[in-house]
């Protein structure tokens, strides 16, 4: 008897056009050997001319509503987890709404949690299904980074990619088969808040009329001490979620971690004790597509039959805020 959140459906997109090292290299001093060796990834999908992130999660939202056999009418709540919204007004989630024809009793707005957008996002609609237990809540994470990038750093530009994945939630007293959400843990500290930032334009950075935009429009990081938090925040709320449930990584069948960069991943791995066969890897084909990172990987894993009925995967997040999350669910 499933007691818990389901997760109903799921789907995943990334734009046609795919961006590999080689292409980078034409456009920065860089080379598909540092990106590789550095990063482990190989190539990233770019968005159309204007492809907004609403377009994106589009269709990784239709995936996710035919995978569930929940039609867009029976919606109650549309969440859409993002760090490049369409705009700062309205939310991506009305662009979205209006995109997918909903409208009326639905509740849209957005969550930014970065890099932990997804597990936000499925952590608040764990919520509405709690408050609403009929509740039939669509989440997708989608992100255009690329819009967001400055092309002339190539500390950064090489690193983001584009790309959405999309869940139907809903309680289990709608008695849908799908994976149930048995937890979710998040947290966050501000102290770092500086390491990973998009400002310009925002009311603490501000732009005047005619003015033009700075670096700070662009995302800006300080990799190298996000790499090392990162690799150890991801270890302790990994362990955190397995202790409170008095698990072991043993009993874990999948572990999709952030898919910003292979190292981390690999570390985390490691320092966990999961055999790389438990480990789920895309970031060689997505690059960091931050919010939408683990809803692609998970959307991929079951498509492609890496995730089996009956088992347990582990979800791992990590982002500018800093914030993390880890979530537990059941096959
Ligand atoms: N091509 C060639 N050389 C480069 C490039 C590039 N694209 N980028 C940097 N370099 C150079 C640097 O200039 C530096 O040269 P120097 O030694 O002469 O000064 C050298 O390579 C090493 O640079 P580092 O920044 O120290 O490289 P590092 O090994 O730390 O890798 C990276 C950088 C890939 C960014 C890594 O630190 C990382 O992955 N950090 C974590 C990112 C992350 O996890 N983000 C998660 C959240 S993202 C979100 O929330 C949106």
């Amino acid at each position: 008897m499933k007691k818990n959140a389901l997760i109903r459906g799921m789907g995943f997109y990334g734009p046609e056009k795919i961006l590999t090292n080689a292409d980078l290299e034409k456009v920065v001093d860089t080379s598909d050997e540092w990106i590789t060796s550095r990063t482990g990834i190989k190539e990233r999908r770019m968005a159309a001319p204007g492809e907004a992130t609403s377009d994106i999660a589009l269709q990784a939202c239709k995936k996710a509503l035919a995978d569930s056999g929940v039609a867009p009418d029976e919606l109650t709540h549309l969440i859409l987890s993002t760090l490049t919204p369409d705009t700062y007004c309205p939310a991506s989630a009305c662009w979205l709404a209006e995109k997918l024809d909903i409208r009326g009793d639905v509740m849209a707005f957005d969550v930014n949690g970065a890099c932990s957008g997804f597990l936000y996002g499925l952590q608040t609609a764990r919520a509405m299904v709690a408050l609403e237990p009929d509740a039939k809540v669509l989440l997708t994470a989608a992100e255009n980074l690329t819009s967001r990038v400055n092309w002339e750093d190539r500390t950064t530009w090489v690193l983001f990619g584009n790309g959405a994945g999309a869940v139907v939630v809903t309680g289990p007293e709608n008695n849908g088969s799908g994976a149930e959400i048995l937890d979710i843990i998040l947290g966050s500290n501000g102290k770092f808040a500086d390491l990973l930032t998009v400002k310009g334009g925002g009311s603490g950075w501000p732009y005047k009329l005619g003015e033009q935009v700075k670096e700070d429009f662009f995302i800006q990081m300080s990799g190298r001490e996000v790499f090392k938090i990162a690799v150890r925040v991801m270890e302790a709320i990994s362990r955190k979620i397995l202790d409170k449930h008095g698990l072991s990584p043993e009993d874990i069948d999948l572990f999709v971690a952030h898919q910003a960069n292979l190292r981390i991943i690999t570390h985390v791995g490691k320092k966990l004790g999961f055999p790389p066969e438990k480990v789920y890897v895309n970031v060689d084909r997505f690059g960091n597509t931050s919010a939408a990172a683990v809803a692609i990987a998970l959307a991929e894993a079951k498509k492609t039959g890496a995730i089996h009925p009956g088992n347990l995967v582990m979800l791992t997040t990590f982002g500018g805020g800093f914030t993390w999350g880890s979530a537990l669910l059941q096959f």
